[in-house]
C-alpha cells in the first residue's frame, strides 16, 4: 500500500484523551481507579438546557441550517459577547463549530500557512502544535517557568518575533496551569500584537471559571485587538456539554467568511439540536456556573492543602480553569515503593496509575516535563481518596 499522508501521520494523539480512554478501561476491566486527569465537570447538563434541545428534536428542527450556524444561535452569542465581554460582534461574525477544538482547527487553517510560526505560551494545551505543524505551520515555544508561577511577559513575545510570525496563542484563563492574565499583563501583550501586526488566537472557554476577585479580560476587548483577532468559546466547560460538541468563534469578517466557505465544505454546521441547546444556556441565568464554581474552588482547596503539605513539590496557586500544574521534578531519579525507575513525567504518572490507581496527566503533554496536571473536576470524595494515595506514592519514593 501506498503511505499515507505525512500531515496525518505525524499528528500525535491527544495524551488527555488516551489517558481518560485507559482510566476508563481499567475500570470497566474492575479496576479501583481515581481519575484526576480529564478536564470534564462531573456535573450534569443543565435541565433547561437539555429541555430546549429535546424540543426542538420533538418540533422536527432538525434540517440542515447555513454552514455557520442558525442565526437565532448566531444572534445570541452576539449578545452575550456585547453583555459579557463588551464586544460588539454582528451575527455574520459569529460560527458555531463542533466544540472549541473545532472553533482552535478552524482558526489555525485559515491563519497558518506552510512555514508560517506561531507562539505559543508554554505550559500549553497540546492540541495548538499539533494543530499548526498539521497546517504546515511551526510552533514557536514560549516556556513560562514554575519560578515565574506560569507566566507570560511581553517581552517573550517580542523576543521571539521573526519575519515569519504570524499569530500568536493565548488561553486564558489557562489549562493546564490556572493562570489568569490581569489587564496590564494583557495590555502589554495586546501591545506587542499590534505593533507586529500579528493575529491573536483567543482560546477563551473558562472565562467563568476565575477564583480571585477579578474576572477575566477578553484580550479583544484592548484598542486595535478585536480586528486581529479569532476570539474562541464553548458550551462543555461552563454548562457541562462535553458531549454536545458546541462552540463557536467570533471573527473580523473577512476571516470569517474564508472559514464559513471552509466549514461549508468540511463539517457544515454543528447539530441543531446541540445549537439549540446552546442558546437556552446563553438565555439562562449564571446560577449553575456559579455553584461549579464554588465547589471547584473548595475541591481546589483541598488538593491544595494536601500537596502543600508534601516536600519538594511546586506549584502556583491556580486563579482560574480546574486544573493544577505541579512541579514534580524533585522526585526524578528516584524509585518507587514498587520498584519503578522515574526519570520524567510519563513515567511517574504510569507508577502512579499501576501503584495507586491514580491518573493524572504528564506534563510532556502541555510541553513541560518536569511538571503533572491535577483536574478538580472530579468529586469531593474521589480527591479526599486520591490525594492521600499521591502523597503516599510519593513519600515511598527513595
Ligand atoms: C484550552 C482548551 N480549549 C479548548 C478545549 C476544547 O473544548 P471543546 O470540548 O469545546 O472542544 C479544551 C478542552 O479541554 C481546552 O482545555
Amino acid at each position: 500500500m501506498k503511505p499515507l499522508s505525512k500531515r496525518v501521520t505525524e499528528i500525535q494523539p491527544s495524551m488527555t484523551v488516551e489517558i481518560d480512554a485507559l482510566a476508563k478501561r481499567l475500570s470497566t476491566e474492575g479496576r479501583s481507579i481515581w481519575s484526576l486527569g480529564v478536564g470534564e465537570p462531573n456535573f450534569d447538563t443543565p435541565v433547561h438546557i437539555k429541555e430546549a434541545a429535546i424540543r426542538a428534536v420533538n418540533k422536527g428542527l432538525t434540517r440542515y441550517t447555513a454552514p455557520s450556524g442558525m442565526q437565532s444561535f448566531k444572534e445570541a452569542v452576539s449578545e452575550k459577547l456585547l453583555k459579557e465581554n463588551q464586544l460588539a460582534y454582528a451575527p455574520e461574525q459569529i460560527i458555531a463549530t463542533s466544540g472549541a477544538k473545532h472553533a482552535v482547527f478552524n482558526a489555525i487553517s485559515a491563519i497558518v500557512g506552510k512555514g508560517d510560526e506561531v507562539l505559543i505560551p508554554a505550559p500549553y494545551w497540546g492540541t495548538y502544535p499539533e494543530l499548526i505543524r498539521y497546517c504546515g505551520g511551526v510552533p514557536v515555544i514560549l516556556e513560562c517557568g514554575v519560578e515565574d508561577n506560569f507566566r507570560l511577559k511581553a517581552q517573550q513575545i517580542s523576543k521571539a518575533i521573526t519575519e515569519k510570525t504570524k499569530a500568536v496563542i493565548l488561553n486564558n484563563p489557562c489549562n493546564p496551569t490556572g493562570v489568569v492574565h490581569n489587564r496590564k499583563e494583557l495590555e502589554s501583550f495586546a501591545k506587542v500584537i499590534v505593533e507586529n501586526d500579528l493575529y491573536c488566537i483567543a482560546d477563551e472557554i473558562y472565562e467563568h471559571f476565575v477564583y480571585t476577585k477579578e474576572s477575566s479580560i477578553s484580550i479583544a476587548t484592548f484598542p486595535d485587538m478585536q480586528e486581529r483577532t479569532v476570539l474562541i468559546n464553548g458550551f462543555s466547560k461552563a454548562y457541562c456539554m462535553t458531549g454536545w460538541r458546541i462552540g463557536y468563534l467570533a471573527a473580523p469578517k473577512d476571516l470569517a467568511m474564508e472559514i464559513v466557505k471552509m466549514q461549508g465544505q468540511t463539517t457544515h454546521h454543528p447539530s441543531n439540536i446541540s445549537q439549540y441547546g446552546a442558546i437556552a444556556a446563553l438565555g439562562g441565568s449564571l446560577v449553575s456556573v456559579t455553584v461549579m464554581r464554588q465547589e471547584f474552588s473548595e475541591r481546589m482547596y483541598r488538593m491544595c492543602e494536601v500537596l502543600e503539605s508534601i516536600e519538594n513539590v511546586n506549584f502556583p496557586k491556580p486563579e482560574g480553569a480546574f486544573y493544577l500544574f505541579v512541579d514534580i521534578s524533585a522526585y526524578y531519579g528516584k524509585k518507587t515503593d514498587g520498584g519503578a525507575q522515574i526519570s520524567n513525567s510519563i513515567e511517574f504518572c504510569k507508577a502512579l496509575l499501576d501503584e495507586q490507581g491514580v491518573v493524572i496527566v504528564p506534563g510532556v503533554a502541555f510541553g513541560v516535563d518536569s511538571c503533572v496536571r491535577f483536574s478538580f473536576t472530579a468529586s469531593l470524595p474521589t480527591i479526599s481518596v486520591a490525594m492521600p494515595k499521591f502523597r503516599d506514592f510519593i513519600e515511598g519514593m527513595r
